[in-house]
């Protein structure tokens, strides 16, 4: 097999999830690259010091252990071509991620947007540590226009954060729309994407920085935390690795390679999870004890227009309204009762999840109750389809008629 056969970027996903960042002949003939773990780099001399410190921000420019080394660099490459941006800075988890670019793109006196329905501990770092370092955060509707956006810039608004589609409640943002305001007005744009993955080309919208917890689908079993932030411009490089390595951020070079061997797998078990998700989000449809289900991929999601025009496919993970006379206590007992679920938050794993999210869902922008009524969220593994509606079945059946 030829060295460089890599580099000839192949067209589909599936196939580039299998050639992306491997080694070639370089590992001894192996398909696999090796874990590189260090420290302490080397230098041939003194003066060689000085040239390869300059170089430090350089691509695979080797200068200390924090700043990664070969295991680290293959899985940022993978990353970056996933997203279709230029660099990516891995940090030892998916909050990191979040935490890295907002910290580097705003400073004390700034204004930063939020979307109502982030991810629950980046609502917690903005209300906390950014909030005492003097940046002010405003929480805004996630399906608002850019028109309505308009209205909400400052002069001193730096960072329009978003997340598409938002936790626990799936609403969709258009991208575009927002991030056209944003831009207008000289703000960047956050995004986190760990839903969409590679359904969704956050640069092809106008986002600046994109955030993932390969957490979740990229390593894939449930055994490895880790989050990368990718850029599309050597600029915003400088920006967010300079502020990632100014404050430490290191990930493990094991758990980097965890994650590429997650990702060898990662075409086959989204495709599978995608239409298995579907399956379980049709069937619970259909049942009377649910309200709505909250997947944008199903036309009933209120922006599913907005799926069909930006998002190539979905993965495992929405949510379930269930009818208003149930009692959150209600429902979790009838999660209680689910053998092939797990009760946990960090999903994308091989495994089926529930998790009761009415009483964790915070809004300070948006009325949570509009929701209608008690909700879970479903992560749905790599189990048999039949087996997992078998045992949602007898759960509802658990509920009083
Ligand atoms: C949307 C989203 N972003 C970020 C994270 C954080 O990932 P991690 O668990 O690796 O810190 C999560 C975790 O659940 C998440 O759901």
């Amino acid at each position: 097999m030829p060295d460089d056969l890599h580099s000839k970027a192949p067209q589909r996903f599936a196939t580039r999830v299998t050639h992306v960042s491997r080694p070639g002949v370089r590992n001894h003939g192996f398909v696999n690259g090796g874990v590189h773990r260090g420290s302490t780099v080397l230098y041939p001399s003194c003066e060689a010091r000085g040239t390869i410190n300059a170089a430090g921000f350089e691509k695979h420019a080797l200068t200390y252990g924090t700043s990664g080394g070969p295991t680290h660099f293959a899985l940022e490459d993978a990353i970056a071509e996933i997203e279709g941006g230029t660099r990516c800075l891995i940090v030892g988890t998916g909050l990191a991620a979040c935490a890295v670019p907002l910290l580097a793109f705003l400073k004390a006196g700034d204004h930063c947007l939020i979307p109502d329905s982030v991810y629950g501990p980046t609502r917690r770092l903005a209300d906390g540590l950014m909030t005492g370092w003097g940046i002010e955060t405003t929480y805004y509707d996630p399906t608002i226009s850019g028109d309505e956006l308009q209205a909400l810039m400052r002069p001193n608004t730096r960072v329009l954060y978003t997340e598409s589609p938002g936790s626990h409640t799936f609403e969709l943002q258009d991208i575009d729309a927002l991030a056209a305001v944003a831009h207008a007005h000289g703000a960047k744009v956050l995004m986190d994407n760990t839903w969409g993955i590679h359904h969704y080309q956050p640069f092809k919208h106008g986002v600046d920085v994109s955030i993932q917890a390969l957490t979740k689908y990229v390593g894939g079993h449930s055994d490895v935390l880790l989050g990368s932030v990718t850029v599309n411009n050597e600029e915003d490089w400088h920006t967010v690795a300079s502020a990632g390595r100014f404050m430490g951020h290191y990930a493990s070079p094991d758990d980097c390679w965890l994650a590429l061997r997650g990702l060898r797998t990662m075409a086959v078990r989204l495709k599978h999870q995608e239409e298995a998700g579907l399956e379980v989000a049709r069937w619970f449809e259909q049942q009377p004890e649910v309200f709505r289900v909250l997947h944008p991929a199903l036309p009933s999601h209120p922006q599913h227009a907005l799926f069909k025009r930006d998002f190539t496919g979905a993965c495992s993970l929405f949510g379930v309204v269930f009818q208003p006379r149930y009692t959150p206590a209600q429902l979790e007992a009838a999660v209680d009762s689910l053998r092939l679920f797990g009760i946990g938050a960090s999903w994308g794993g091989y495994e089926s999840l529930a998790l009761p999210t009415t009483n964790y869902v915070t809004r300070t922008a948006t009325d949570a109750a509009a929701l209608g009524g008690p909700t879970v969220r479903f992560h749905i593994g790599l189990e048999d389809v039949r087996d997992l509606i078998a045992d949602l079945s007898t759960a509802l059946a658990t509920l009083p008629r």
